[in-house]
């Protein structure tokens, strides 16, 4: 048995879906602890794909308990429109989802603030940041509250005193509804995870986001609400840290990002257009075009760090295929100082030059490929090369986004 945490060491959209979808396998839990419907991970299985946004990826895998912890913030609409997509695809969704009774919830204003604050910072628009500064600010509506009426009502009515913009009784009405429709999922995570571990089950936490959005350990302020990286973990579960046995980071074979912020190692618009289409850069929520560019080995070791990472998985290597030449940004060159630590202050970030290192390319279809040793050459030292810069372990890699295009080395 083993307790394993999945995180992205970038900035999001590395794969984590496809690759919690594997490893779910092996697991009998599966748990999202933070972030919410801002997500959006996909899975593909045959000809069909699918993109999860609050339910963990593991609801495609049968006889798998898929738990949304307190760390979570829950949009209820959102919620039951992914039960419906999911239930019409032939995915049958009742005791293999449980919700935590202390997930706070989205409410109609947190969307409705976040869409008129959020351009500066490029946020997907669904109340994420609004929701976790009620929670804050300890105002916040959880979960629990959707099934005490008058608790609903109260904190409802107290939050929008003197609001002529929303309209409490009918958010109220709308809310309860929503409780009588989730009240069978809700149940205390942290017990049920914690009398699973001693039971000896396999549990596998499925970060959102990833470590350059982290609240702490991001490109602050241009990061999400929530803890995106491994602590996360337990603070949104109710899983102490002495029972996490393997971090585990995903990462990408370049670099992408949605949304403002700085991003040293971006393309100029030629190559921008080429990564983005060959590796079908476009959100898997808001349909954004991802701003592409080269490996950032200074992100990547920050991400090893600040999450333990045990070992990482590099997918897409694939995108790859058809480049002659391979730069990996190895340290940042600002005012004359050389950064090979991820540096706190943003104007580094925005105004370093990259150092890069080149590596020669493959130029060769590696999406049939099913074994390490079979890679061509110059993608072995590529992979190597990252290992070395990171001083990690490279446990698998993924060549396409199909189940069956990933292995371990
Ligand atoms: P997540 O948010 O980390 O789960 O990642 P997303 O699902 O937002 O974005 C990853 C995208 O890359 C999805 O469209 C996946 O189907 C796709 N994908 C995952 N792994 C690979 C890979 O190894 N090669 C290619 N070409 N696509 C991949
Ligand atoms: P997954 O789990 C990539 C980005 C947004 C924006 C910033 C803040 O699929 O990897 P928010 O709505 O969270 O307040 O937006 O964070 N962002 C993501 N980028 N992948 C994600 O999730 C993201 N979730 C949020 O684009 O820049
Ligand atoms: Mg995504």
């Amino acid at each position: 048995m083993s307790c394993r945490v999945v995180v992205g060491a970038q900035w999001g959209d590395e794969g984590k879906g496809k690759i919690i979808d594997i490893l779910a396998r092996d697991a009998d839990i599966i748990v999202r602890y933070q972030g919410g419907n801002n997500a959006g991970h996909t899975v593909v299985i045959g000809d069909k794909e699918f993109i999860l946004h609050l339910i963990p990826s593991g609801i495609l895998r049968k006889n798998k308990l898929c738990v949304i912890g307190n760390g979570v913030v829950v949009d209820p609409e959102a919620l039951l429109r992914e039960i419906g997509m999911l239930e019409e695809k032939g995915i049958k969704i009742d005791s293999n989802l449980m919700i935590s009774e202390s997930a706070h919830v989205i409410l109609p204003y947190h969307k409705v603030i976040d869409k008129r604050r959020g351009a500066q910072i490029g946020t997907t628009g669904r109340g994420i940041g609004p929701c976790y500064i009620d929670k804050m600010a300890r105002c916040g509506i959880r979960m629990i509250d959707l099934v005490n009426p008058e608790s609903l009502k109260k904190k409802l009515y107290a939050n929008l005193e003197g609001s002529s913009e929303f309209d409490a009784g009918q958010i109220y009405n709308e809310y309860l509804e929503y409780g009588k429709k989730v009240k069978k999922y809700l149940a205390n995570v942290s017990q049920v995870l914690n009398k699973a571990i001693v039971k000896k089950k396999d549990i596998l936490f499925e970060g959102a986001q990833g470590t350059l959005l982290d609240i702490d350990h991001g490109t602050y302020p241009y990061v999400t609400s929530s803890s995106a990286t491994a602590g996360g973990a337990s603070t949104g579960t109710g899983v102490g840290p002495t029972r996490i046995d393997k971090v585990i980071g995903v990462v990408k074979a370049y670099t992408t990002r949605v949304g403002e912020g700085p991003f040293p190692t971006e393309f100029e618009k030629v190559l921008m257009e080429k990564i983005r289409t060959k590796g079908r850069e476009f959100g898997a929520t808001t349909g954004r075009p991802r701003r592409c560019g080269w490996f950032d080995a200074v992100i990547v070791k920050h991400a090893v760090t600040v999450n333990g990472l045990d070992e990482i998985v590099v997918t897409k290597l694939d995108v790859l295929d058809e480049m002659d030449k391979i730069k990996i940004c190895a340290a940042y060159k600002y005012k004359g100082k050389e950064y090979k630590d991820f540096p706190a202050d943003i104007d580094i970030l925005e105004n370093c030059e990259p150092l890069y290192e080149e590596c020669g390319g493959w130029m060769k279809d590696t999406t049939s490929v099913t074994r390490y040793k079979d890679l061509p050459g110059n993608a072995k030292k590529y992979l190597s090369r990252l290992s070395k810069l990171l001083n990690v372990k490279i446990g698998m890699v993924s060549v396409g986004s199909k189940r069956e295009q990933a292995f371990r080395i």
